[in-house]
């Protein structure tokens, strides 16, 4: 590790002040722990301190001491110790964090900093002519699997390219960096692998055979769960740990007994059998989404971030082969075809709508302006 100094006199200011908002919050912190343990705030409060200035500067370090009745040197400590805090000024629109560590190096992280090199400034921690921007070679930042990223301010972005960085640069540069979804920069799913899931799919006939196993035995447990309870006593108190752990055990050591009580309660006038939250919905349903023939052109659905190859074959066995039927989808028709691909509410958190409208609308242009990124 490099050694760690507070920057140099000429950039440190006079003072240090908690704004209004960050003085309830540091207060409010400080009251979390027991009377004559308050020094266990000192890391929030010098990362509130560096969120509200860019950097940690002495005056701060000097009072956040004060407030915590520490020694100087004690906050100095743990401020020169963790690299998370800057000890002298960054870019004042995004200061870059390279991962240099082995996993990511291998993947490409030299190529990383050689365009904050030519875009930025030849040396880390040297800010640009207009001081928008500075950057670093840090250790690994946790994200080996998604090799090579940069961390900005909290966020990190991963599965870079020289040049998919040299964008996101830019786009700090001009102020919209909130405009860039942070996480993977090509078409992969938080950690999953590139262009979807590749095992324990619907398809994959492993995990159809082990998933319809649990749901025949969550389906059997709720039978038998519900089966003994007259609905006379339904008001009971809840059962003991030892009385719940009993009751689901019956299922295992008793498979007949549970037939027989799923029976009796399938029969039970007004009790509904319970219907295995994993059951994939019926292609018969009147929530499917409507499907086409396949046109002459049909769009590439894989430009939607969380369609890949598999999926879009899929999609394409649905009829479904446009942005323009995606863009068009409501709510219960996601939901058919979220359950149909397993894909546990996946199509909404990706915003398959919002993307294909996009996509719909203008192509790749139009997805940039929406997304300040390149689809997939
Ligand atoms: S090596 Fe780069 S994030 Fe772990």
């Amino acid at each position: 590790m490099s050694v760690r100094r507070l920057a140099e006199d000429q950039f440190q200011p006079a003072a240090f002040a908690f704004n209004d908002e960050n003085a309830v919050w540091a207060d409010k912190t400080i009251q979390k722990y027991p009377v004559g343990r308050q020094q266990s705030a000192v890391i929030p409060l010098l990362m509130r301190a560096q969120e509200q200035d860019g950097w940690v500067t002495r005056a701060a370090i000097e009072k956040i001491a004060n407030m915590l009745d520490m020694a100087y040197i004690r906050v100095l400590e743990v401020a020169t110790f963790y690299t998370q805090f800057q000890l002298g000024p960054v870019g004042t629109r995004a200061h870059i964090q390279v991962c240099g560590t082995t996993p990511c190096m291998l993947r490409g992280s030299e190529g990383l900093m050689s365009v904050c090199k030519s875009k930025i400034h030849h040396h880390p921690f040297e800010r640009n002519a207009e001081g928008t921007l500075s950057w670093e070679e840090v250790e690994c930042l946790g994200a080996c699997v998604n090799a090579p990223m940069v961390m900005i301010g909290k966020d990190t972005y991963e599965d870079l390219t020289p040049e998919r960085l040299s964008e996101i640069i830019d786009t700090f540069d001009a102020g919209n960096g909130a405009s860039i979804t942070p996480g993977p920069q090509i078409d992969r799913h938080f950690s999953s692998p590139e262009g979807g899931p590749t095992s324990l799919t619907s398809e994959d006939p492993k995990a159809k055979k082990s998933s319809a196993k649990k749901v025949e035995t969550e389906a059997a447990t709720a039978k038998v769960d519900a089966a003994p309870v007259p609905p006379s006593e339904a008001a009971r108190p809840k059962s003991t740990d030892a009385e719940t752990n009993a009751a689901l055990k019956t299922p295992v050591t008793a498979p007949k007994a549970a037939a027989k009580n799923a029976k009796a309660v399938e029969e039970q006038p007004g009790v509904a059998a319970p219907v295995p939250a994993t059951a994939k919905p019926s292609l018969e349903d009147k929530n499917r989404p409507a499907g086409i023939e396949k046109p002459a052109t049909p769009d590439d659905l894989k430009l939607i971030s969380g369609v890949g190859p598999k999926i879009e074959g899929t999609l394409h066995e649905l009829g479904i082969f446009t942005f323009a039927q995606v863009a068009g989808w409501k709510k219960a028709e996601r939901e058919w075809v979220d359950g149909y691909l397993n894909f546990k509410g996946r199509i909404d958190r990706d915003d398959w709508v919002k993307q294909a409208k996009a996509l719909a609308k203008g192509g790749e242009a139009e997805y940039i302006k929406v997304f300040g990124k390149k689809p997939r």
